[in-house]
């Protein structure tokens, strides 16, 4: 690609009596090569050989489901972010803690969700605006809602993923992708549920002094 760098005979007539060309005080060989584009290597939802002894068939299947899920987990952790630093009222002490935490556990999910679909040979979605074309999450308003409100959000999303989890660990051991089963049911499915179990304790209506 054309860059505007002097060329070596320039460079060697830059100075006269001393005084150095403004234009020539950059050394052109030292400098970055900025401003560059080019050809993807490979094309989002096209599959790449990758010889891991699985069907083209079957890692085009998982790929895709993973690539659902992929979208609804980094709904999900930004949710979590937007109440950790949205939430109020008496219990926001043990929520902003409780919200942080599930967002760190699920962005370790978003991770190893990506680098699956990146190890059965597709493209794993990645930026914001693809994120929010994808996902089946509804979105939120902007400004702050009150816990209880977060709180039905976050169980919603998660039951959500729960569903989309199980059928797609099913369909990937029904098409013998044991990784991606794996995966799905160890990682993500068990952390989903055990995150809808503690966020969903906070919406019982218990007594707080007086027993009934
Ligand atoms: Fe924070």
């Amino acid at each position: 690609m054309a860059v505007n760098n002097p060329t070596r005979s320039e460079r060697s007539t830059s100075s006269t009596n001393g005084k150095v060309h403004a234009d020539d005080m950059r050394s052109s060989k030292a400098s970055p090569v900025m401003n560059q584009r080019g050809k993807e290597l490979q094309k989002y939802g096209t599959l790449r050989m990758i010889p891991i002894g699985l069907p083209d068939k079957a890692r085009q299947e998982n790929i895709e489901a993973l690539n659902q899920i992929l979208a609804d987990t980094m709904t999900l952790r930004d949710l979590y972010q937007k109440h950790h630093w949205q939430v109020a009222g008496p219990t926001f002490y043990q929520l902003h803690l409780l919200f942080e935490k599930h967002y760190n556990e699920q962005n370790e999910l978003v991770d190893q969700v990506a680098e699956r679909i990146q190890t059965l040979g597709g493209i794993s979605i990645a930026m914001a605006p693809d994120v929010a074309e994808m996902t089946s999450i509804p979105r939120p308003p902007r400004g702050a809602e009150p816990p209880p409100v977060q709180i039905s959000r976050l169980l919603e999303a998660h039951e959500m993923i729960i569903k989309q989890v199980r059928a797609a660990a099913k369909q990937a051991d029904e098409n013998g992708d044991d990784g991606t089963n794996d995966l799905l049911v160890s990682a993500v499915l068990r952390t989903n549920e055990l995150q809808t179990w503690f966020v969903a304790e906070h919406v019982v209506d218990t007594d707080l002094v007086h027993a009934d």
